[in-house]
């Protein structure tokens, strides 16, 4: 899969999210020269991906896709009023060993062929020798996107569900919700959130279906909001019972999450589900205003059916950087 253009691949391409994740999240010592770094992990992307570099050992890369994001510190160093310069603050339920919190540098390495992943990792690790230092990494797995309702798609996550109804999917939602229109360094980027996220499923297995549907607000089986109507329909939260009680419960997943009530935009989630170390979920958001994640999640927390199943053990921000290519090195923008 061609690595560049005017944004980086893994993000919006492939449409539909290839079945394995490696997330790769390192630091970079103080004295390192930050553009040639990136410029390198650049070009040794485009070897990976077009089959060309060695240390793929003869692997065909098929739908490879290598996705660079650099921290927060790494921004304000660059420009502190650049979008990506803000850390994610701390938030409830989260369970995070210092070195599993913030971060210089993703790599976040999509593909079919699983086998690829910590090749490529090994590969991107060594061209970037001593000057990086691996904090923490994290493989995810996603299953069969299933057609939901005009042309969208989703997986199934760990707990059942249809999970990445709602987002920025026509190319206008892009432009509008998903990439940084600008300042110039930034334009083509957006900014990621990385969140490690267990899941209770003995807890929430116990549960019959019609509870586990209201910590959603959606049916299991067909991601149809509790107010009825297709899986592509926006949730009607004021529709009630005959006898007063909402449709979509209060503390109802997409009610607290909604983004007209949080008053943002969209974001672009595309998350992973894992087993080691614990099984749980790898969310992954792209947005272009920090602010959608975090205004969502502080108005999902303590009151959101769902955290009550979730620890958070990992979590990260990073500017990902525009796209790249042979006359523009990637990160030659922001960093010189
Ligand atoms: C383990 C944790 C999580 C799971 C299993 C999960 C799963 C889901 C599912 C199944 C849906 C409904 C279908 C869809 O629109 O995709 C959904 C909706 C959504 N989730 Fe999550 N989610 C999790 C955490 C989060 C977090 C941390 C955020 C952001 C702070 C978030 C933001 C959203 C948003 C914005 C929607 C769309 C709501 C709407 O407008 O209907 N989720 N999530």
């Amino acid at each position: 899969m061609s690595p560049t253009g005017r944004h980086q691949a893994g993000i919006t391409l492939p449409q539909s999210a290839q079945p394995n994740l490696l997330a790769v999240v390192a630091e970079l010592g103080d004295a390192v020269a930050v553009g040639p770094l990136l410029a390198e992990l650049g070009q040794t992307i485009h070897a990976l991906t077009a089959g060309t570099d060695p240390r793929l050992l003869g692997l065909p890369p098929g739908d490879l896709t290598v996705t660079i994001g650099v921290g927060p510190r790494l921004v304000r160093m660059a420009d502190p009023s650049l979008p990506g310069a803000a850390d994610l603050p701390r938030f409830s339920r989260e369970q995070i060993a210092p070195q599993a919190r913030g971060g210089d540098l993703l790599v976040q390495i999509c593909a079919s062929d699983p086998l690829l992943l910590p090749v490529v990792a090994t590969a991107l690790l060594q061209q970037a020798g001593h000057r990086v230092q691996e904090r923490w990494r994290q493989s995810g797995r996603r299953g069969p996107n299933i057609p939901v309702d005009k042309g969208i798609s989703a997986p199934r996550n760990l707990l059942g569900f249809i999970d990445g109804i709602v987002g920025p999917h026509t190319t206008a939602e892009h432009q509008r919700h998903l990439w940084l229109a600008g300042p110039a360094p930034v334009g083509g980027g957006t900014i990621a959130v990385v969140r490690r996220m267990e899941l209770d499923l003995p807890r929430f297995t116990a549960l019959s279906v019609a509870d586990q549907e209201a910590v959603f607000g959606r049916r299991r089986a067909t991601g149809v909001p509790l107010s009825g109507g297709t899986a592509a329909w926006d949730p009607n939260l004021g529709a009630k019972t005959p006898d007063g009680r909402y449709l979509v419960p209060a503390d109802a997943h997409v009610r607290r999450a909604n983004p007209n009530v949080v008053g943002v935009g969209l974001m672009l989630r595309r998350s992973y589900s894992t087993d080691a170390p614990a099984p749980g979920l790898l969310f992954i958001s792209f947005q272009n205003d920090l602010r959608t994640f975090t205004n969502t999640l502080a108005h999902m927390d303590d009151s959101d059916a769902l955290l009550r199943f979730t620890t958070t053990t990992a979590s990260a921000t990073f500017l990902i950087l525009p796209g790249f290519d042979q006359q523009h090195p990637l990160g030659a923008k922001m960093f010189h």
